[in-house]
């Protein structure tokens, strides 16, 4: 396939392949002169002889030059074009695949492969890259990750987005990280999954966006179990915002407009502004034109996560999952995260992670999670009242609200 992008300009191509055969030629062409000259003339005393030698040795030296300058010139030409429609593909192909996609590829390809790109760009004039440029081409022309189903299902009335967890078993290895999960969320519920680290919220986050498949059991959409939906239906109906935000090297617009490709700017700032993100993106030195690469440490784990709120409204998917970031964040951001929250969790689905105690009061149940078992759901009210593992998480919740209090900036508990 690498093969495609060059040979689109294969005149130019074999010319530089021409002019690369003449600058080897020439180059070894010119101790061997340098042989003859001393074995046969200088030896024989032949001055004769010797100037043409040296009349020979300095034309070849011409064509040499000149040969070097158009193998540099055509294969900078051919290169340059190769690596911008490379770009350009890649771009439209990475726009294309859905946000749970990168979830579960972040830490392999996307770096990866722009890696290879950049140094590309750099030594394009070569084409010693093209064994990094392989491993791009075969990742654009791979399958997407989850299988598709033969025949693809929908509910008979559309999808509303009510989920089901129906006998749910799975483990990523031999072990079982959930074990027989039972889990109905109505439509439009907003559902709070609480329970000490390990406990395989992610991994029931995951089930649902169909990163894994179950073992046992099955999870639902309307009742049409997830493996039984085209992966272009999973995609805008499921938006997962991971617990630590990936975001790409490219400007903040282009992270955001991620979340629906045809987004116009207005729809992105709009969207933005929605999500509590747009104040501290216009305060950034270069605003939405700000490239992620360049922030570095001046973007927050709050603050990506904001971002990636923005994306989860542009996607406007019927169920959304949050995990909410496990990182500190600041009391001006938490206020930001919570009040983003109540915005995007309106008219769908929702089911929250939540690690803040401030985050289960916008739950209309609170499910409890422990070593892979639900032991208990309900209203706070109820589950303080009689559920040991809710009580022991409520503690370690208040305890870090009053330590929050005592630092400047209260955080809202
Ligand atoms: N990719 C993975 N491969 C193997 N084991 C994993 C993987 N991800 C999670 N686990 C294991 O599965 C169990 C549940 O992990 P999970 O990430 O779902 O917990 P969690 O409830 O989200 O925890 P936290 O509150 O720390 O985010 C843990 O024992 C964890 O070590
Ligand atoms: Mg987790």
């Amino acid at each position: 396939m690498l093969w495609a992008y060059v040979w689109a300009y294969k005149g130019r191509f074999l010319l530089a392949l021409l002019a690369m055969l003449v600058v080897t030629a020439t180059t070894l062409s010119m101790p061997y002169l340098s042989k003859v000259a001393v074995d046969v003339y200088i030896a024989q005393g032949d001055m004769c002889g010797l100037t043409m030698i040296a009349l020979l040795y300095l034309a070849l030296n011409g064509v040499y030059w000149l040969a070097i300058y158009w193998q540099n010139y055509l294969s900078t030409w051919v290169g340059q074009r190769v690596v911008y429609a490379i770009w350009r593909d890649l771009f439209a192909h990475v726009l294309r695949q859905s946000i749970a996609f990168y979830e579960q590829e972040r830490v392999g390809y996307v770096h990866r492969f722009f890696g290879p790109l950049r140094e590309l760009s750099l030594v394009y004039n070569t084409f010693q890259a093209a064994a990094s440029l392989d491993r791009i081409v075969d990742y654009m022309t791979r399958e997407a990750q989850v299988p598709e189903p033969e025949h693809p299902q929908k509910p008979a009335g559309g999808f509303q987005g009510r989920v089901t967890f129906e006998g749910v078993t799975f483990g990523y290895g031999d072990e079982p990280v959930l074990h027989d999960i039972n889990l109905d969320v109505q439509a439009g519920e907003t559902i709070a999954l609480v329970g000490p680290t390990g406990a395989g919220k992610s991994t029931l986050a995951r089930l649902l966006a169909r990163l894994h498949d179950v073992d046992q059991g099955a999870v639902r959409i309307d009742g049409v179990d997830v493996r039984q939906i085209s992966a272009g239906d999973l995609r805008r109906l499921t938006t997962l915002v991971p617990q630590d935000v990936f975001l790409f090297a490219d400007t903040i617009r282009e992270n955001i407009r991620y979340g629906d490709p045809e987004a116009s700017d207005a729809q992105i700032e709009e969207a933005a502004k929605r999500a509590q993100a747009h104040a501290f993106i216009a305060q950034l030195p270069r605003g939405y034109d700000s490239q992620t690469g360049e922030l570095g440490a001046m973007l927050s784990g709050g603050q990506k996560q904001l971002i990636a709120f923005a994306r989860a409204l542009l996607a406007d998917p019927r169920i959304l999952v949050l995990d909410e970031a496990t990182a500190n964040v600041d009391a001006y951001t938490e206020a930001q995260i919570q009040q983003a929250m109540d915005e995007i969790r309106r008219d769908r689905t929702t089911l929250i992670i939540a690690h803040r105690f401030s985050t289960l009061r916008q739950a209309d149940r609170i499910v409890v999670l422990d070593e892979g078992h639900i032991v208990g759901q309900g209203s706070h009210e109820a589950l303080i009242e009689r559920n040991p593992t809710y009580q022991q998480l409520y503690h370690r919740f208040e305890r870090r609200c009053h330590a929050g209090g005592k630092r400047k900036g209260t955080i809202k508990c």
